[in-house]
């Protein structure tokens, strides 16, 4: 039912109007994919959800994870599939440069940046792996990062130490999570800082906690402490920004980051195995390539984009990602995030049985609910709600919390009923 919802009701009328067939499953042979009626899911946030085919039995609140593909997706992929397998070396020599650069192209417009500085990935993980091996540093520059981010950033930074020897430091940037205050999160970043820090390894929203850093005050204090510095010298603020990607409004003209890398295949809803590398126009020289491209264009953001043969269906779909959360309006969706996640925070501080991680100020979290249930460990409160038909998952981290995740899969009814689940453990 719900996939009739999604592909007949949801499919334009202009490819009917230009001739082509634009029912069910048939796709035409232009190298356009079907057109979408993105008007139509971006007022109206049950019309969205219709777009996914997720499982209605459940309440999926692990949405971090990895995302289930809407039907604007789910179509381009398919015609994109369809035409490789037609022919695959044709199809490539035509269309891959240009459907490669109209991902970036549809990624700028998104978040106000430029199509040159935006590299194609395959993850988040790659995106630090890239960045981090790459990143030019003198000998004796060492490496900031913080105790909160995930193991991708904590490796590849080990891996880049043990190459080339550059140390690599730890703050924490808060203490109990729920009690972070931006101006604590500063002081203590301007504390680490030293003459010798040249990279600034971050993560925007926390999976281990649900901590949204305030990345443009922590940019400030990073100018300040380059004030005077040679570029070669100058900290670069560098910023694993998945979970904040597309639950959050990322403007690039006002974020604060130097270099950006996320995961198009969690918030975003892009297809599974994709993400972005961004870097500031002015620090682009620090970062070398490690793969070779493929994209036959010589931009930062075609430099960084690693070549050879890919899923190559996915990477180009991830422009009608881009395109379906410009049609939704970022400053709307992080609203409508916001929404979901007080209403979830407020009944669960209710609850009285509860510990809260994550903080209820809305400009220090985004998505994520990280907290405890009194007697229970994390995986018996995940194993408990899986057995309540909702879908939680426990963050895999050293000190470990379950978590939950309302976004645009879910509404408010499936928040209330996710608390009853927790309320009935
Ligand atoms: C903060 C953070 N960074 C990176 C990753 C890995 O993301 P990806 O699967 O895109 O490599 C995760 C996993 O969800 C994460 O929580």
């Amino acid at each position: 039912m719900q996939r009739e919802i999604s592909r007949r009701s949801l499919l334009i009328g202009s490819a009917a109007a230009a001739g082509a067939v634009a029912v069910g499953y048939q796709f035409t042979r232009s190298s356009e994919p079907e057109s979408f009626d993105y008007s139509r899911v971006a007022s109206d946030w049950e019309a969205l959800r219709a777009s996914f085919e997720l499982d209605p039995n459940w309440v999926h609140m692990a949405g971090l994870l990895l995302a289930s593909h809407p039907t604007p997706v789910k179509l381009a992929l398919e015609k994109y599939r369809d035409e490789l397998d037609k022919n695959p070396a044709h199809y490539y020599e035509h269309h891959a440069q240009q459907l490669e650069l109209g991902v970036r192209q549809a990624a700028a417009r998104y978040l106000n940046g430029d199509a040159a500085d935006i590299a194609l990935t395959d993850s988040t993980t790659m995106g630090l792996g890239l960045l981090y091996s790459g990143l030019k540093m003198k000998p004796d520059q060492e490496i900031l990062t913080t105790e909160h981010d995930h193991s991708s950033t904590h490796a590849s930074l080990a891996y880049r130490s043990q190459r080339t020897g550059n140390e690599v430091k730890r703050v924490r940037l808060y203490g109990d999570p729920d009690k972070a205050s931006v101006s604590d999160i500063c002081e203590r970043l301007a504390t680490a800082i030293t003459p010798a820090t040249r990279v600034i390894a971050v993560t925007y929203v926390h999976s281990s906690t649900g901590v949204r850093l305030p990345i443009s005050a922590m940019a400030e204090v990073v100018a300040k402490a380059n004030s005077g510095r040679a570029e070669e010298e100058r900290a670069l603020l560098c910023v694993d920004a998945v979970h904040g990607f597309a639950s959050t409004e990322i403007d690039l003209q006002k974020f604060g980051a130097d270099f950006l890398v996320a995961g198009c295949h969690k918030w975003l809803f892009g297809p599974r195995g994709t993400g972005v590398l961004w870097g500031r126009r002015e620090v682009q020289e620090a970062l070398q390539p490690t793969i070779p491209t493929f994209s036959g264009l010589s931009d930062f953001g075609a430099l960084h984009t690693p070549g050879g043969f890919h899923s190559f269906e996915h990477r180009w779909a991830l422009k009608e990602a881009f395109d379906l959360h410009f049609a939704l309006k970022p400053a709307r969706v992080e609203e409508r995030i916001h929404e979901l996640n007080r209403q979830a925070k407020e009944e669960l501080s209710k609850l009285g049985v509860v510990r809260l991680y994550t903080p209820m100020s809305d400009d220090l979290s985004a998505g994520l609910i990280c907290f405890d249930v009194n007697g229970f460990g994390p995986r018996e409160v995940v194993t408990g709600l899986k057995d309540k038909s909702v879908i939680a998952s426990n963050t895999p981290y050293r000190v470990s919390y379950a978590r939950i995740t309302p976004s645009l899969l879910n509404n408010s009814a499936q928040v209330e009923e996710t608390i009853k689940a927790i309320r009935a453990l």
